[in-house]
């Protein structure tokens, strides 16, 4: 199974949104990755329930909310509502994880867990069996445009080693300065999910030509969809 790619609209233009996503989903992109802040465990504040559903009207993709939130509880069934089918909290910010991630599945969405660069691997090993996505931060979360952190490389390879040993299907994401440079590393290390924000929407030659550029570095051929801009 060829890992895929899951585009940050965090990096999109706000002002044409729809026709950002709906770009990503003619060049073949597999799900569109929205990354919510609360101006508490990260220092920024971004998106909403709102635009979930907005990106959810303009492409037919999975939806996953990446919630950089403080005790996220409250604001999972929204996501839900709003067309979200996979969530992922921050082990750093969830004082009980378990119960967090119960809820979610309980709402009907899939479960994931995030850790930040400082955060060791083997933090996962009680929640692991109870997720559907581990998410290696390779920045540290708040902003896109930053440096790709090199030490997420190992902490890969070492949960790519947690998740097989145990027989898992949890899939496994690297989130912040994934770019043509480090994919195939990435891809090679045993992520099977690449989140791209700058990589994709900064793209020189526009979001398809982004695309398609970290899709050569993770082994695949663009499937561009003939799909009109739907926004509506
Ligand atoms: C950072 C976010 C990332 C980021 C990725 O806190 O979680 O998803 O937006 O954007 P780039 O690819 O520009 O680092
Ligand atoms: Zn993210």
């Amino acid at each position: 199974m060829p890992a895929e790619l899951a585009p940050s609209i965090l990096a999109a233009d706000f002002a044409k949104l729809g026709e950002d996503v709906a770009a990503c989903e003619r060049a073949g992109a597999d799900r569109i990755h929205i990354d919510v802040m609360d101006n508490h465990f990260v220092p920024n504040l971004t998106m909403g329930p709102e635009v979930a559903a907005a990106c959810g009207r303009s492409c037919g993709l999975l939806l996953e909310a990446h919630l950089m939130v403080e005790e996220p509880d409250s604001i999972i069934p929204a996501f839900v509502a709003a067309g979200v089918g996979l969530i992922t909290v921050h082990y750093e910010a969830c004082r009980q994880l378990h119960r967090t991630v119960s809820a979610i599945r309980r709402l009907g969405a899939r479960p994931g867990v995030g850790i930040n660069p400082a955060t060791p691997a083997d933090f996962l090993t009680q929640i692991l069996d109870e997720i559907d996505l581990a998410l290696v931060m390779s920045v540290d979360p708040g902003f896109g445009g930053q440096e790709f952190q090199r030490g997420a490389i190992a902490k890969l390879v070492e949960l790519r080693s947690m998740i097989d040993t145990r027989g898992l299907s949890c899939e496994l994401e690297v989130d912040g300065g994934v770019d043509a440079s480090n994919a195939a590393a990435c891809v090679n290390a045993g992520a099977t999910v690449l989140v791209a924000g700058t990589s994709v929407f900064r793209a020189p030659g526009g979001v398809a030509a982004g695309v398609g550029c970290l899709f050569a570095k993770m082994g695949r051929s663009a499937t561009p969809v003939d799909r009109p801009p739907s926004i509506s």
